[in-house]
């Protein structure tokens, strides 16, 4: 799959996007996230792949939307064209898990693509951020609601406030990310996790994914409702049996996603 803007590896059921504009620390401009969008609609349909990564490089996970490419824009044209919409949030709408594997800066839309992310995993290194106030905006990507759900009111609202930057100590005691490790094993535990899913039933995975993202939406009671549906349907897969089988007879599963 040839993009200009990221670069796309698979390793097993494993795929890993890595956002490449080193020379922008990696800006999303509507052409990297047009790219994002057309790769994870074609990971989303290949069966091989149970788990996404997305990286970018050890300075920089993203350092936000392209301010070049939007500084001239108006809001008719940002309005028409959905801009930070449709194409910018392929990544919330994408069904399989997919994990966030940040090291250095992950600002704006940076942060914002992270936290669209089911998970962070951390470097040392990362350092989180909405700095949108300093440029006579805010956050434009689901900054506001999304940091507020991850980190609290106080937190949010000091951060997309004052534009400051949250380490990624700070990041992980507050329930942004969660884990922090060493830059070196970033990718090498990003992957440990992701073959990890990748190993389990693609649909379980998927199930348990929208159930916990469905709690964002809907009342508690609505909530466990709606997980003990699709806790009853999992009965009705083949992945289920073979699992308490294999818990049963101990040995390892064999799931055929179905
Ligand atoms: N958009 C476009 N270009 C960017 C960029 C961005 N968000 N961030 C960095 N760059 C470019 C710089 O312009 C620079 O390019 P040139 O060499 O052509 O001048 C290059 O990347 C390297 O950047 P710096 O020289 O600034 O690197 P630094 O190490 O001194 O500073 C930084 C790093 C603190 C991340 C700084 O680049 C910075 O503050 N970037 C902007 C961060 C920001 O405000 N992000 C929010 C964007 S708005 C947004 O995301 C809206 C939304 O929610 C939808």
């Amino acid at each position: 799959m040839p993009y200009d803007n990221i670069e796309i590896t698979t390793d097993g059921g494993v795929a890993i996007i890595q956002l490449d504009r080193p020379k922008a620390l990696n800006a999303l401009n509507n052409k990297m996230m047009g790219e994002v969008a057309d790769a994870l609609t074609k990971l989303e349909k290949d069966d091989n792949i149970g788990c996404v990564i997305v990286t970018g490089s050890d300075k920089a996970f993203a350092a936000g939307a392209d301010i070049k490419e939007m500084q001239d824009t108006t809001y008719l044209y940002n309005y028409k064209h959905d801009d930070f919409g449709n194409k910018h949030c392929a990544i919330e709408r994408f069904r399989k898990p997919i994990i966030a594997a940040v090291s250095g800066y992950a600002l704006g839309g940076g942060c914002e693509i992270a936290m669209m992310c089911d998970f962070i995993i951390a470097a040392e290194t990362a350092k989180f951020g909405q700095p949108e106030i300093t440029l006579g905006v805010m956050p434009g990507m689901g900054g506001t609601q999304r940091l507020t759900k991850a980190v609290g009111k106080a937190k949010a609202m000091d951060m997309c406030l004052t534009g400051r930057m949250m380490l990624a100590e700070e990041a992980e005691r507050s329930g942004l990310v969660s884990r922090v490790v060493p830059l070196d094993d970033l990718m090498s535990t990003a992957k440990e996790a992701a073959h990890k899913i990748a190993a389990q039933s693609q649909p379980i995975a998927m199930m348990t994914k929208e159930t916990i993202n469905t709690s964002f939406d809907t009342t508690l009671t609505q909530g466990i409702q709606f997980e003990r549906r699709l806790f009853h349907s999992m009965f009705s897969t083949h992945d289920q049996k073979e699992g308490m089988s294999a818990f049963t007879e101990k040995r390892k599963p064999h799931f055929k996603n179905k």
